[in-house]
C-alpha cells in the first residue's frame, strides 16, 4: 500500500481547479445570481435546476436532494471514487505531484484504486492501439476506414486504432507497463484462455475508444475486418467498473460543448456515423454503443441541455419503416424529452456515414435541418395508414390519433397537436378535433391516469405516459437497434417476399427462435398459412389471412413490402440472415444450459447432469459448424 496523501498536497488539489470548471464537466451551469450557478443536478431525477455551485466557497449544494460538498466530495460521488482516487484524478489534471506519508514519493501503482488503475490502462491501450494502425498488419483497418470516407487526419482526430491479430499483443505490453493480469481482466481488455492465460479481448480489428464525459478512455468499440472472424460485427468492452454501456455516448467528449453552446444535440446510429457527422460540421453528433438509447443516456443530455426552451434533440434514422416506429416507442416515460424531440429520416435508407460518402458533408447538415418534431411525426406516421379521400378515411385516422394526442400531457403542446392533426386529416372545422382531443384527455384524467382501453403501464402512475404507438402488440417494444431484431426483420421479409430463398429452411425455425413478440407472431401466421415452401400465386394473402388480428397483419404487411437491405437479394444474402437467426438462438439456448448446469452443480443426478451436458456438447457442435460452415450447416 501506498501511503496517505499528505494533507497539504490534498489541499492544494482542492484548491487548484476551481469547483465551476470540475462541475461543468459533467453539467450545464448557469448564472444564479449572488455570484452562485446552478444546473440539474447529476445526483437526482430533476426538471428544473435545485443545484447550486458557489465557486467563492468552492461548494456544491443540492436544494433537491440535499447532497453537498467540495469539489474532491463532487468528484467522489459522480464518478464513484474513493478519497484518494478523487484526488489523484484531480491532482492528475491539475499537474501536481503527490507526496504520500509512509513511502515517500511514489510512482503510485500497486496502492493506486480500482478505477484509476483501469482508467491508466485504457489510456495505454489507447495508445496502443493508435499507433499499430501504422503497422503493415493494419493495411486492412485503413483501406475500411479509407472506404468509409475517413483519411489519417479524421482517425487521429477520434484516435481510432487497430488491434493486432495476435493473441495477447496488447497483453504483453501493458504487463510491461506494470499492469497485473487481474487489472487486465478486470478492465476487459484481456480475458482468460483456455490454458488459463489471459489473452487479448480484441483481436485484429478496426478500434474506437470510448471515451466518458470527461475525455477519459472507459472502453472499446472495436469492428470486426476479416471474414474468418467468427465474432459479431461489434464486439464491445463488456461492463466493468469504469464501463457501463447504458450510460455511455459516443462522441460525447467531442460533442459536449456544441451540445451545450447550440442547446442541441443529434443521436445518430454508429461509430462511422458520429466521425462522419462530425466531419460534416455536425459536431453535436453521439451514438450508443451497441444498446439502445435509453433512460441513462436520456439523462446524461437533460444535464447538458438543462430546462432551456430551445433544447432539442434529433434523432436521425434510416427510411426503415421499423426504425421509425422504434423513435415514436422512444421515450415512453419521459415526455419532457418526447417534447423535445425531433426525427430526421435519411433519403434512400442510408446512414449518415453512407449519405456524406454519396453526397458530401452539405448533405449531412441538411440531413439535420430537414428534421420533424416526435409528436408531429407520431400523427404524420399514424394518419399515413389511411385514405382521407373518403369519410370514413378520415374518421378511422382520427380514431386512432385523437388517443395519441390526448396523452400528450403539456397541454399547450397538445393543443397545438390537436390542430395539427385537423389540419393533416384536412377536417375544416378543427374545433371538432380539438374537443375530441381534450374530451379523451378529460376520460383518461378521470380513470385515474389511463387513457382509453390503454392497459396499464409498469411504472407509470401518472397521468397519461406518452405518444402511444399506434398499432403495437403486446410484448416489450421492439429494438431496431438490437442486431438480433435487425436480422429476424430481414429474415422475414425474404420469409414474406422471396419465399423460394429461404425455403425449405425456414420452415424448420421455431416461433421462439425470433426474440420480438411481433416478429414471433409473423413467423407464426406464415406457418398457419402452410409455411414458406408451399408458396404459389395467394400465399401473402394466406399468410395474411392467418394473422390473429389485424395489428399482427399491419406487420405481415408492412414486412412484405418493405426494401430488403441488400443490394443483391440472392442465396447468399438469405443464408446468412437464416444462419444469423439460427445461431443467435442456439447461442441463447447454451447459455440457458449452462445456467441450468451450474444450478445442478457438483451435486445433481448424474444420469440428468450427463444428458444435459450431452445436450450441451451438441448444440455447441451445431453452432461451431454454423460458424464455420455457414448455410451449408443449417
Ligand atoms: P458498415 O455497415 O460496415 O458501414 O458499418 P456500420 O458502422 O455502419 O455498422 P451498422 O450500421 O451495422 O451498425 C451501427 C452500430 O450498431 C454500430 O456502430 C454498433 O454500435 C451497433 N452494432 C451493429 N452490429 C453490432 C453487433 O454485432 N454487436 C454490437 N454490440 N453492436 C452492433
Ligand atoms: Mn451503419
Amino acid at each position: 500500500m501506498a501511503g496517505r496523501i499528505n494533507d497539504d498536497d490534498v489541499k492544494a488539489v482542492r484548491d487548484a481547479v476551481p469547483i465551476d470548471a470540475v462541475v461543468s464537466e459533467y453539467l450545464q451551469l448557469r448564472n444564479a445570481g449572488g455570484g452562485n450557478l446552478k444546473g440539474l443536478c447529476p445526483f437526482h431525477d430533476e426538471k428544473s435546476p435545485s443545484f447550486q455551485v458557489s465557486p467563492s466557497k468552492g461548494l456544491y449544494h443540492c436544494f433537491g436532494c440535499q447532497a453537498g460538498g467540495d469539489t474532491l466530495d463532487f468528484i467522489m460521488k459522480i464518478d464513484h471514487l474513493s478519497f484518494s482516487e478523487a484526488v489523484e484524478r484531480l491532482a492528475g489534471q491539475a499537474g501536481i505531484t503527490l507526496r504520500y506519508e509512509e513511502g515517500g514519493y511514489t510512482a503510485g501503482t500497486s496502492g493506486r484504486g480500482e478505477r484509476i488503475r483501469l482508467v491508466e490502462a485504457h489510456k495505454a491501450a489507447a495508445v496502443f492501439y493508435a499507433g499499430q494502425l501504422e503497422s503493415p498488419e493494419a493495411e486492412i483497418a485503413r483501406a475500411f476506414l479509407a472506404s468509409r470516407g475517413f483519411d489519417q487526419a479524421a482517425a487521429a482526430h477520434f484516435g481510432v486504432g487497430y488491434s493486432p491479430a495476435g493473441w495477447d499483443h496488447l497483453t504483453r505490453f501493458l504487463r510491461g507497463k506494470g499492469f497485473s493480469d487481474k487489472e487486465l481482466l478486470l478492465s476487459g481488455l484481456a480475458q482468460d484462455s483456455r490454458s488459463g492465460k489471459p489473452i487479448d479481448r480484441f483481436r485484429g480489428r478496426l478500434m474506437w475508444p470510448i471515451r466518458d464525459i470527461t475525455g477519459e478512455v472507459v472502453g472499446f468499440g472495436a469492428r470486426k475486418l476479416r471474414d474468418d472472424d467468427n465474432g459479431p460485427k461489434y464486439l464491445n468492452t463488456p461492463e466493468t467498473a469504469i464501463y457501463k454501456k447504458s450510460q455511455v455516448l459516443y462522441g460525447i467528449d467531442l460533442a459536449k460543448k456544441e451540445i451545450v453552446r447550440t442547446s442541441r444535440a443529434v443521436v445518430v446510429e454508429g461509430y462511422t456515423d458520429v466521425m462522419a457527422c462530425h466531419l460534416a460540421g455536425v459536431t453535436t453528433a453521439i451514438a450508443t454503443c451497441g444498446t439502445a438509447f435509453g433512460g441513462d443516456h436520456i439523462k446524461i443530455l437533460r444535464r447538458l441541455l438543462m430546462d432551456n426552451a430551445t433544447a432539442e434533440v434529433i434523432f436521425t434514422f434510416d427510411g426503415d419503416a421499423a426504425g421509425q416506429k422504434a423513435a415514436l416507442r422512444a421515450f415512453e416515460d419521459d415526455q419532457k424529452f418526447a417534447a423535445e424531440t425531433s426525427i430526421a429520416i435519411t433519403p434512400g435508407g442510408m446512414d449518415p456515414c453512407e449519405l456524406r460518402l454519396a453526397e458530401g458533408n452539405q448533405a449531412v447538415e441538411d440531413l439535420v435541418e430537414s428534421r420533424t418534431p416526435l409528436f408531429e411525426f407520431a400523427l404524420r406516421h399514424i394518419v399515413a395508414r389511411h385514405n382521407l379521400e373518403n369519410p370514413a378515411g378520415r374518421a378511422a385516422a382520427l380514431d386512432e390519433a385523437a388517443p395519441v394526442v390526448a396523452h400528450i400531457k403539456n397541454i399547450a403542446i397538445q393543443h397545438e397537436s390537436a390542430v395539427q392533426l385537423a389540419g393533416m386529416l384536412g377536417v375544416r372545422d378543427e374545433q371538432f378535433v380539438v374537443k375530441r382531443v381534450a374530451q379523451l384527455a378529460r376520460w383518461a384524467r378521470d380513470r385515474g391516469g389511463r387513457a382509453p382501453q390503454q392497459p396499464p403501464r409498469a411504472g407509470s402512475g401518472s397521468a397519461s405516459a406518452a405518444p402511444a404507438p399506434a398499432a403495437a402488440p403486446p410484448g416489450p417494444a421492439l429494438n431496431l437497434r438490437s442486431p438480433a431484431h435487425r436480422t429476424e426483420r430481414e429474415l422475414l421479409k425474404l420469409a414474406l417476399q422471396r419465399p423460394d430463398l429461404v425455403s425449405p429452411a425456414f420452415d424448420a425455425y421455431g416461433v421462439d427462435e425470433f426474440t420480438a413478440p411481433p416478429y414471433a407472431t409473423v413467423r407464426q401466421a406464415i406457418q398457419d398459412a402452410g409455411g414458406v415452401a408451399r408458396g404459389g400465386d395467394d400465399y401473402l394473402a394466406r399468410v395474411r389471412e392467418a394473422a390473429p388480428n389485424d395489428t399482427v397483419r399491419a406487420m405481415v404487411t408492412e414486412l412484405a413490402v418493405e426494401a430488403i437491405h441488400a443490394k443483391t437479394v440472392d442465396e447468399v444474402y438469405a443464408g446468412v440472415q437464416l444462419v444469423q437467426v439460427r445461431l443467435r438462438a442456439v447461442d441463447r439456448r447454451v447459455h440457458d444450459i449452462q445456467g441450468s448446469l451450474a444450478r445442478l452443480g457438483q451435486g445433481g443426478p448424474a444420469d440428468r447432469l450427463a444428458a444435459v451436458q450431452n445436450e450441451l456438447w451438441v448444440l455447441q457442435q451445431y453452432g461451431q459448424s454454423l460458424r464455420n460452415r455457414g448455410a451449408a450447416a443449417l
